[in-house]
């Protein structure tokens, strides 16, 4: 990933901090030694685990260094470290690792996972929340416009679109066999937009990234209107004004 915008990101953090919230809820662990906020962002995430695990070392990792740079002013005592989940090794006493709304962006974020438990102690908790929003018009008309425009050539735009969420079942086949108990479930929010052009605001902050980092700024200027426009004739305000936006996300708990 390139670097992300810690700004644009918190714009919405209540929103985005419920997910964590419910992900936390169903972790069953009383005193974990070693927790690790896997994609920390700018510690929001990180500050539900120090709430909830005060006795428990808590780390945040990110590599992003205006992510991780947030989350130690945020944070200040605790630790965090710069590096890349794809090659990352746990500690032997990590009992939870917890990933909130990062795994989706590696592209074999399965196979990551499925490591990642293997390196756990007995008992110990892989705790993760990705979009499953592939298929919601917000995020096909990113890829519409990706391939729409004058920037439908530039490899990077053309890698831009996330692929689908794998189905449970193969979450359940691939890592049932390295632990002793898992749990998939899903949650659909329906987030509650001051306007249309909000929504736009906050894929800004996360999938429309990819889109954008590789355009300067006139043609980023003239995604987003082309963006926009579809958003606005999709999503329609309710009698206040007010736009939902319907956003299925997936939940695993597995405990090695
Ligand atoms: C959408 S934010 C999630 C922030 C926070 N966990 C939350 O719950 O709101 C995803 C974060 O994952 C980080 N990230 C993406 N790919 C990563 C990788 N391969 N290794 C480490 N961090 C990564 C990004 O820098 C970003 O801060």
């Amino acid at each position: 990933m390139e670097d992300w915008s810690a700004r644009q990101y918190l714009k919405f953090e209540d929103e985005r901090t419920r997910p964590p919230r419910d992900l936390l809820a169903q972790v069953p662990l009383q005193k974990p030694r070693l927790v690790v906020d896997l994609g920390c962002g700018p510690g929001n995430s990180t500050e539900l685990l120090v709430e909830r695990f005060p006795q428990s070392e808590v780390i945040g990792l990110d590599s992003s260094p205006d992510m991780l740079r947030k989350a130690r002013e945020r944070l200040p005592k605790c630790k965090f470290m710069q590096d890349d989940i794809a090659t990352w090794i746990p500690d032997p006493r990590t009992d939870l690792i917890f990933g909130n709304a990062v795994m989706q962006w590696l592209p074999d974020h399965p196979a990551i996972m499925r490591r990642l438990l293997q390196a756990m102690p007995a008992g110990g908790v892989l705790a993760i929340q990705m979009p499953d929003n592939t298929r919601e018009p917000a995020l096909m008309f990113q890829r519409e416009v990706g391939e729409g425009g004058p920037w439908r050539d530039h490899p990077e735009i053309k890698a831009a679109p996330r692929e689908d969420l794998p189905s449970p079942e193969a979450y359940y086949d691939l890592l049932k066999p390295v632990c002793s108990a898992i749990d998939i479930w899903h949650i659909i929010y329906n987030h509650v937009m001051a306007s249309q052009e909000a929504i736009t605001e906050w894929f800004k902050g996360s999938s429309l990234q990819p889109f954008l980092s590789p355009l300067d700024a006139s043609a980023r200027e003239k995604f987003l209107a082309a963006y926009t426009k579809k958003i606005i004739d999709a999503y329609k305000p309710r009698f206040d004004g007010k736009v939902l936006l319907r956003f299925p996300r997936l939940f695993i708990i597995a405990v090695r």
